[in-house]
C-alpha cells in the first residue's frame, strides 16, 4: 500500500484535507442512513430467482423419490440417492461418498468437529481427551469457522493467506511435525473474505501432507464452488482425486450447500469424504436423526434438476452480483487508490471483497461507518478470537444492499478510510 501521497503533504495540508473530509462525513451522517454491508446475504432480487421452486411441490404432487421412497416420511438418512448424485457432481466426488444433511453446511461442520472432540477420528482418542488440540486458521478467514473452534475450546493458530491460498510452507511445517494440530479450515474457492481460489500447487501440497496426527482432517468448505461473478471463473483442482493419488483419502472432509444458490437457511447441505470418514459420521448420525428433510431435497431436485440447471441459475445470480462488486471496486479505485490508504482483492466469484487499510485503522473505520449509519462486519472478525493483530482487515459484503444503497455506503466507507488514515498520520506527526 502506498501512503506516499498523504505522507508527502505538509501537516497543514493534511489538516485541511481532514477538515474537508469531516464536512463530507458530517453531511452523510446528517442523512440518517441505515445501510448494511456486514453479512454475505443474497439480496432480495436474488431470492426472487428461486421463488418458482415454491411451486414445484403442492398437495397434488407426487412425493415419491426415484427409488420410490415417500419423501413425506422418515428414513433415507444419507439423503435421497439422486440428491447425493447432485452433490457428487457439484463437488467432483462419487455419489456414494456423499451424505446429504439438513439446511446448513456450517451445522454439519459443527457436528463434525463435535465428533472429533467427543468420539475421535482414525481410531484415536477423542480430541477432548488429548490435552491441548489445535486447528490452523488461514487468515483472513471466515468468522463462523473460528467461532466453531472457539466454542469447543480448540486453540487456533493463524496461517497467513497468500494469493495462492494458505502459506503451504507454514502449513506443512506445522501439520507434519505437531501432533496436537488436528485440523485446518479451508475455503478453497473464492475464499471468504478474499475471494482467492487455491492454486493447483496448493491443492497438491494439501493432498501430499504427512500429518503428525493420525486424526488430522482438512475441513474443505467449498461453499462458493459454483458462485462465479465474472465470465472468467477460477478453476479449483479436485482435492479428493489428488488425495487418492497420495493414498491420503481420509484427510479431507468436504462441505457445500445450496444456501447461496436457492435460499440461505432453507437450502440443502452436504458433506463428502472417504469410506472411513463417512462411516465415522454415519455412526453419529444413527443416533442423531431419523432422516433429513427429503421434501426440501425433492423440491430442490425438481427445481434445479442438475448441474446445468445450477449453472443457469448461477448465471442469473452473477448478473445481479457483478454490478454490485463493480460499484465497490470502482469507488475504491476512484476514491482510495489515488491516496493509497488501502489495498483490496478483485475476486472472480464468491460473496466478499477483502480490504486492507492502514495498520491500526480498521476498527476506527468500522466505528466511523457505524456512526454514519453504515454497518460493516466487525473489524477483527476475519481473525480468530476477533483479534486482527494489525487491525487492518475489513470484509466488504456487497450482495445485500441495492445498487443505490451500495454506492452511498461505499462513499461513506471511502471517506471513513481516509479520515482514519489522516487521524493516524496527524497523530504520528505530533
Ligand atoms: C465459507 C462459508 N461456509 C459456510 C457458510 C454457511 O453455509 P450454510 O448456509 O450452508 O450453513 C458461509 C456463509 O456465509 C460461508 O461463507
Amino acid at each position: 500500500m502506498n501512503t506516499e501521497y498523504y505522507k508527502s503533504m505538509s501537516k497543514k495540508a493534511l489538516e485541511k484535507e481532514k477538515i474537508d473530509l469531516q464536512i463530507k462525513y458530517d453531511a452523510y451522517k446528517a442523512q440518517g442512513l441505515n445501510l448494511n454491508m456486514s453479512r454475505g446475504k443474497p439480496g432480495p432480487e436474488q431470492l426472487e430467482l428461486s421463488m418458482p421452486m415454491m411451486d414445484v411441490l403442492n398437495s397434488k404432487s407426487d412425493y415419491n423419490a426415484e427409488a420410490g421412497d415417500d419423501c413425506r416420511n422418515y428414513g433415507v438418512v444419507d439423503g435421497l440417492p439422486e440428491m447425493r448424485q447432485f452433490f457428487g457432481s457439484m463437488l467432483g466426488v462419487d455419489a456414494d461418498d456423499v451424505i446429504v444433511g439438513g439446511n446448513s453446511s456450517l451445522n454439519m461442520m459443527f457436528d463434525t468437529v463435535s465428533s472429533g472432540m467427543y468420539r475421535g477420528f482414525g481410531g484415536c482418542k477423542p480430541w477432548a481427551e488429548q490435552g491441548t488440540v489445535k486447528f490452523l486458521c488461514p487468515c483472513p478467514g471466515y468468522d463462523r469457522h473460528f467461532g466453531v473452534t472457539e466454542f469447543f475450546g480448540i486453540e487456533m493458530v493463524i496461517v497467513p493467506m497468500t494469493e495462492h491460498g494458505p502459506d503451504m510452507d507454514v502449513v506443512e511445517q506445522l501439520v507434519n511435525t505437531d501432533a496436537s494440530i488436528k485440523g485446518i479450515w479451508c475455503v478453497p474457492k473464492y475464499s471468504n473474505p478474499q475471494g482467492i481460489t487455491y492454486s493447483d500447487e496448493t491443492v497438491r501440497r494439501f493432498a501430499a501432507l504427512k500429518p503428525a496426527a493420525k486424526d488430522f482432517k482438512i475441513f474443505w468448505d467449498n461453499a462458493y464452488c459454483v458462485h462465479n461473478i465474472t465470465d472468467t471463473p477460477d478453476q479449483l483442482l479436485n482435492l479428493m482425486e489428488e488425495c487418492k493419488k497420495q493414498g491420503n483419502e481420509d484427510l479431507p472432509i468436504i462441505f457445500a450447500s445450496t444456501s447461496k444458490i436457492t435460499f440461505p437457511g432453507a437450502g440443502v447441505a452436504a458433506m463428502a469424504g472417504s469410506k472411513n470418514t463417512l462411516e465415522n459420521i454415519r455412526k453419529r448420525l444413527s443416533f442423531q436423526t431419523i432422516g433429513p428433510d427429503k421434501i426440501n431435497q425433492l423440491r430442490h431436485l425438481r427445481f434445479l434438476k442438475d448441474m446445468e440447471g445450477v449453472e443457469k441459475l448461477m448465471n442469473q445470480h452473477k448478473e445481479l452480483l457483478q454490478p454490485k462488486f463493480n460499484i465497490v471496486l470502482d469507488t475504491m479505485k476512484k476514491q482510495l487508490a489515488p491516496v493509497g490508504v488501502a489495498s483490496w482483492t478483485n475476486p472472480h466469484g464468491g460473496y466478499f471483497i477483502s480490504v486492507d487499510v492502514m495498520e491500526g485503522c480498521a476498527k476506527r473505520i468500522v466505528e466511523l461507518c457505524k456512526e454514519a449509519g453504515v454497518t460493516l462486519t466487525d473489524a477483527g472478525a476475519t481473525y480468530p478470537y476477533g483479534k486482527d493483530p494489525k487491525d487492518c482487515n475489513i470484509r466488504i459484503a456487497p450482495s445485500f444492499p441495492s445498487v443505490q444503497e451500495l454506492q452511498e455506503a461505499m462513499n461513506v466507507f471511502c471517506i471513513a478510510a481516509k479520515l482514519a488514515a489522516l487521524e493516524v498520520l496527524l497523530k504520528n506527526e505530533i
